[in-house]
Order: C-alpha cells, then sequence, then structure tokens
C-alpha cells in the first residue's frame, strides 16, 4: 500500500467533520430562539419545549393544577400577535373572548421560534420552595391540617387567600392547595387537606406523608386575596376544605383588629363535618364585628345540632341584609359557589366585590 489511501482516508473524515460542524452550526442557528415576557425580560430558548416547561425551567412558575395534561386549565398566557387558532386540547379552557385576545394553555403550545408573551406580573415572583413536613393532624375525619416547614428558600410571601402547587412526591402529580395559615408566619405553611375518594394526591397525603418527608412545593398564586385597601363589610361563605384561604384571610382581619363586619358562614352536612368551631367562636368573643354562621345540610339525630339547618344558600339568603357596599369572599365546590353569587347579587352586591376560588 502507498502514501495515497492513508492520505484520501484523511481527506475523507476531514471532509465528514466540517460538513458535521456546518449543520451543527447551522441546526445550532436555527434553534436559537428567544421568548419576550411583559416586553421586559428576554429568555434565549434552545430545543422545542412548551412554554410551560421552558419557563419552568428558568425559574418562573406558571399554575398547573395537572402538570400540563390540558386538564386544568390554569396555565394560560398571552401570546401577542396569535392568529387565533388553538389546539383542541385547549378548547375547553378557553372562551371566545380569551381566544380573539390570544390566550393559549402554556402546556400546549411549544416555543418554535421568537415568542412575545404576557403573563401576570405577579407570576414572576413565584417560586419553588424545598419544604418538610412538621406535622400532620386530623381536623375531620376526612380533613387533616398540614405543616410545611420551608427550607430552601426558608421563608415565603404570599397574601392572605393565594394558594401555592405542591409536587406529591414519588408520583408524577401536581395539586393545589390553598394557604391556611397567616402571611405573617413566613417560615411555615398550613394546608387543609379534604381527602377526594381514589384521588392521587389526597391518597398520598392521607396514607403514605410522613413527618420529615421533604415536599417541593410552587407559589404563591391566584387573585383571591384579602382586599386589604378596602372597608367594606365583608361576607365569606365556604364549604369543605373552603375553609383555608377564609381561616389566612380571617387571621389577618383579627390583626387588623376587625373593624370591618365580617360575617362567616360556613356549610357542612353533619356535625362530623365541622371543625375550628371553638377557633372561630373565640374569635367572636374577641372581636364584636365577627358573627360565625355554621350550618348543617344533614344533621343526624345524634349530632344535637341546635345551630342553623339548611342550604348554605338558604342561610345566607336569611341572614343577610342590603349588601351593596359589601365585599364577598367565596370558597368552596363550583356548585355551591355559583349557587351563593346568585344569592349574594339578589342581594344587590356589585359583581366586581365578589372574589371566589372554587375547587
Ligand atoms: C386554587 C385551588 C385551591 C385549592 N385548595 C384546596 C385546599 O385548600 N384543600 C383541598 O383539599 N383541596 C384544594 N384544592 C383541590 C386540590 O387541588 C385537588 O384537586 C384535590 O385535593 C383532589 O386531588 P387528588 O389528586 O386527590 O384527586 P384527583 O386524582 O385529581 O381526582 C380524583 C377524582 O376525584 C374528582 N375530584 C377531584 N376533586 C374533587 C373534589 N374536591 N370533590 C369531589 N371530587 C373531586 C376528580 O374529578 C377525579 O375524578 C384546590 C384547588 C384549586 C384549584
Ligand atoms: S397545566 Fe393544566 S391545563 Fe395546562
Amino acid at each position: 500500500m502507498g502514501w495515497e489511501l492513508p492520505v484520501v482516508l484523511i481527506g475523507i473524515l476531514v471532509i465528514i467533520s466540517l460538513v458535521l460542524i456546518g449543520v451543527e452550526k447551522l441546526l445550532g442557528n436555527e434553534s436559537e430562539k428567544a421568548i419576550t415576557i411583559n416586553g421586559e425580560l428576554k429568555i434565549p430558548v434552545k430545543g422545542e419545549d412548551t412554554v410551560l416547561n421552558t419557563l419552568a425551567a428558568e425559574k418562573i412558575f406558571l399554575p398547573s393544577a395537572c402538570g400540563g395534561k390540558a386538564t386544568c386549565g390554569f396555565c394560560k398566557f398571552k401570546l401577542i400577535g396569535a392568529d387565533g387558532n388553538i389546539l383542541p386540547t385547549e378548547e375547553p379552557f378557553i372562551s371566545e373572548e380569551e381566544r380573539l385576545d390570544g390566550i393559549r394553555l402554556s402546556c400546549q403550545v411549544k416555543v418554535k421560534g421568537d415568542m412575545d408573551i404576557e403573563i401576570p406580573r405577579e407570576l414572576m415572583t413565584a417560586k419553588e420552595y424545598v419544604t418538610t413536613i412538621t406535622s400532620i393532624e386530623d381536623l375531620t375525619h376526612d380533613i387533616k391540617l398540614v405543616r410545611f416547614k420551608l427550607i430552601d428558600p426558608d421563608h415565603i410571601d404570599f397574601l392572605p387567600g393565594q394558594y401555592i402547587q405542591l409536587k406529591v412526591p414519588g408520583i408524577d402529580v401536581i395539586r393545589a392547595y390553598s394557604i391556611a395559615s397567616n402571611p405573617k408566619i413566613k417560615d411555615e405553611l398550613e394546608l387543609i387537606i379534604r381527602l377526594v375518594p381514589k384521588g392521587a394526591a389526597t391518597s398520598f397525603v392521607f396514607r403514605a406523608l410522613e413527618l420529615k418527608d421533604k415536599v417541593i412545593i410552587t407559589g404563591p398564586y391566584g387573585d383571591f386575596y384579602l382586599r386589604e385597601d378596602s372597608n367594606r363589610d365583608i361576607i365569606c361563605i365556604a364549604g369543605g376544605s373552603g375553609k383555608a384561604p377564609i381561616r389566612s384571610i380571617l387571621s389577618v382581619l383579627a390583626d387588623q383588629g376587625m373593624t370591618r363586619k365580617v360575617k362567616y358562614f360556613f356549610g357542612a352536612k353533619t356535625k362530623k363535618d365541622l371543625y375550628y368551631t371553638e377557633e372561630f367562636r373565640e374569635l367572636e368573643k374577641e372581636f364584636p364585628n365577627f358573627q360565625y354562621i355554621p350550618a348543617l345540610s344533614e344533621p343526624l339525630p345524634d349530632d344535637e345540632w341546635d345551630g342553623d339547618v339548611g342550604l348554605i344558600t338558604e342561610i345566607v339568603d336569611k341572614y343577610t341584609g342590603d349588601l351593596s357596599q359589601a365585599e364577598a369572599y367565596l370558597c368552596g365546590s363550583p356548585g355551591m359557589i355559583n349557587a351563593c353569587i346568585k344569592v349574594l347579587k339578589d342581594h344587590d352586591i356589585e359583581e366586581e366585590n365578589i372574589l371566589f376560588d372554587s375547587f
């Protein structure tokens, strides 16, 4: 064999290497794109992941209670210059008005080129936190109070009424839970969690979660929070675990001396579904402006219940006068909330003064 063959082989290898470098550069250039958020923050993007995941990789956490499966509708953002087309998976969650306004689900839209997007400003402050469980207490037969100690970062700022998202350890499930504690306690969070039969997250919390377990949460999220700049009278209505954000809101009102008149209606089926009754009775004693009205829809004979009986809508109607100057905070099932909103409107409340979280 002469010298020609090795030289030819080396030449071929050099040419292949140059072609590969050229292709990589070309592809690299193609994947150079950016998301501009609220016209001020530009983040370079590689690959074609969803907007939700791309932002999460940059530590910008949009709400996503279903973990990106297009079943919660929480992860909305505005795509500037959108053509109005949406995917079939987005249709159940995007109204016609939103579609025309460029609203999309971030878990369904992939970053294929430069994008200008808008997200609520408060989401820019949502963070990921490492926590550990410091206590788990039974509040009723199907509701637990769970305390989370903030480890990294070691404190959280939130508004009374807001919620966090919890990544259930060991299973790929993310769920939203309202914060039940006072925002002045920054190194610990309390959640009130109700068991949903066969529910993925709540079954885990009830059967497997243990003290000292490490749990990742993100947040805070939500525009359901106490409007502290208002001095209107307040109506609170809750059912089940809907007591969580109301408890946080009331703790702040109590810190402020309960200067606003507050009526708090809590609907339950039987006496065994009531909890924190003593806590709110104490608040009534301390503040004449505060009234707690628990009502049972189906009290048992053994309950020996001498309080109000009926649907919470009937009880609200019974104890409520003119609400034209009032503000309402509602938390419970969508059915309960819709029915209560109707009653509140019959009492002349202004629509913009009704705040609610339904779950
Ligand atoms: C903003 C927000 C705040 C929330 N805050 C709280 C809170 O403070 N405390 C709390 O306990 N929950 C809260 N939730 C509900 C929570 O996020 C979960 O949806 C709930 O815990 C069920 O999760 P899971 O994984 O156990 O059930 P999944 O596995 O999601 O559900 C199992 C089945 O149960 C049904 N289901 C789901 N939820 C309910 C329900 N509430 N009642 C009846 N059937 C249901 C589902 O349709 C499904 O068929 C909140 C939700 C939102 C959106
Ligand atoms: S994360 Fe639930 S719909 Fe997008």
